[in-house]
């Protein structure tokens, strides 16, 4: 099938593109490298670097792609930035998404398989692991943008017939992620100790993330894509780590002997996320397959 992937030239969307071209589909990936980097790509994937911003440029993707599904990755993924400029993460998270929906609305694409989140959605959630029924109040702009999305999509639906599914993430880590966005704490980690520098931990770092590895997320998207029908998704392990654990397992694979730096807890972090799965292993027959130590060691292996 023809596929359009935004974001494909960033840490998920490069990994999802590998898969899907593995799978004998023919990908065009919409990437800014605002974040994402060239060298990710997947040089079978046919690239168009422009900002999903940019309608004409969309519209030109469209005529020429004949899209017949879209990944919706691309997006302004830093937490901490959203604070500092919440119209630019609105502009690309929301403005952005329209702009992606008004084409595939024009184009009658069927299908959008957009990344949300779990952890910035739900906020300080007091059921933990949190199911996607769970009330969300976003503690972020970066949050209120995801979720803003996930009501569109809604709209759009019953508007145009356009299905979707969103997938709200815990903590993605693994193979090419930046030291950006919600989860980038293993990334950041892994450079730092392998360069020898110290390292600052926000907090106490007693605070708790779902993570989960990067080639789970692509099977949950491939998962979605291959569903009759449409939904919103939990797509995480269930399992709280500390971010004192994930310093030590890293330190320990990487042999850095260092103690961590402490600094000020971060503005609107939440203290404690894990994330219900049951509903996508029940509708998506999808669940997680590698654990943190595996993720980790692969991860540590891709770094080094
Ligand atoms: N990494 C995680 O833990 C995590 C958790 C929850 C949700 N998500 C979501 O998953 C998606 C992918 O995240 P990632 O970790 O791979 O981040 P990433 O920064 O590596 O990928 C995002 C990509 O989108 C591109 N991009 C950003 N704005 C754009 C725009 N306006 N036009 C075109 N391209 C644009 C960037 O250059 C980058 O390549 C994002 O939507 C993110 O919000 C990620």
């Amino acid at each position: 099938m023809r596929i359009l992937i935004t974001g494909g030239a960033g840490f998920i969307g490069s990994h999802l593109t590998d898969a899907l071209i593995e799978g004998g589909h023919a990908v065009a990936v919409i990437d800014k490298l605002s974040t994402g980097v060239g060298g990710n790509l997947n040089p079978q994937a046919k690239f168009y670097e422009t900002d999903i911003l940019n309608a004409p440029a969309l519209e030109e993707i469209f005529v020429k792609e004949k899209p017949e599904a879209v990944f919706h990755l691309a997006a302004h993924i830093d937490l901490r930035e959203s604070f500092l400029d919440p119209a630019y993460d609105a502009q690309n998270n929301i403005v952005g998404t329209l702009n992606l929906l008004r084409r595939m609305a024009d184009f009658k694409v069927p299908k959008i398989i957009f990344s949300s989140t779990g952890g910035a959605i739900y906020g300080e959630a007091e059921r933990i692991p949190t199911p996607e029924t769970y009330h969300a109040i976003p503690a972020s702009p970066y949050g209120i943008s995801k979720l803003a999305v996930e009501y569109y999509l809604d709209v759009w639906r019953k508007l145009y017939g356009i299905e979707y599914i969103a997938l709200r993430y815990s903590n993605v880590y693994g193979p090419r992620q930046g030291g950006k966005g919600e989860a980038g704490v293993t990334a950041i980690f892994a450079k730092k100790m392998l360069k020898g520098e110290p390292i600052e931990v926000f907090g106490d770092g007693k605070q708790t993330r779902d993570y989960v590895y990067v080639a789970d997320v692509v099977a949950a998207n491939l998962a979605a894509w291959d569903l009759k029908g449409g939904g919103v998704f939990n797509i995480a392990t269930g399992v709280e780590t500390s971010v004192n654990e994930i310093y030590e397992k890293i330190s320990k694979l990487l042999g850095y002997t260092a103690s961590a730096v402490p600094a000020p807890a971060v503005k609107g972090e939440i203290s404690r996320s894990a994330l219900d799965t049951s509903k996508a292993k029940k509708e998506l027959g999808w669940e997680p397959r590698v654990s943190l130590d595996e993720g980790l060691s692969r991860t540590m292996e891709f770094f080094k």
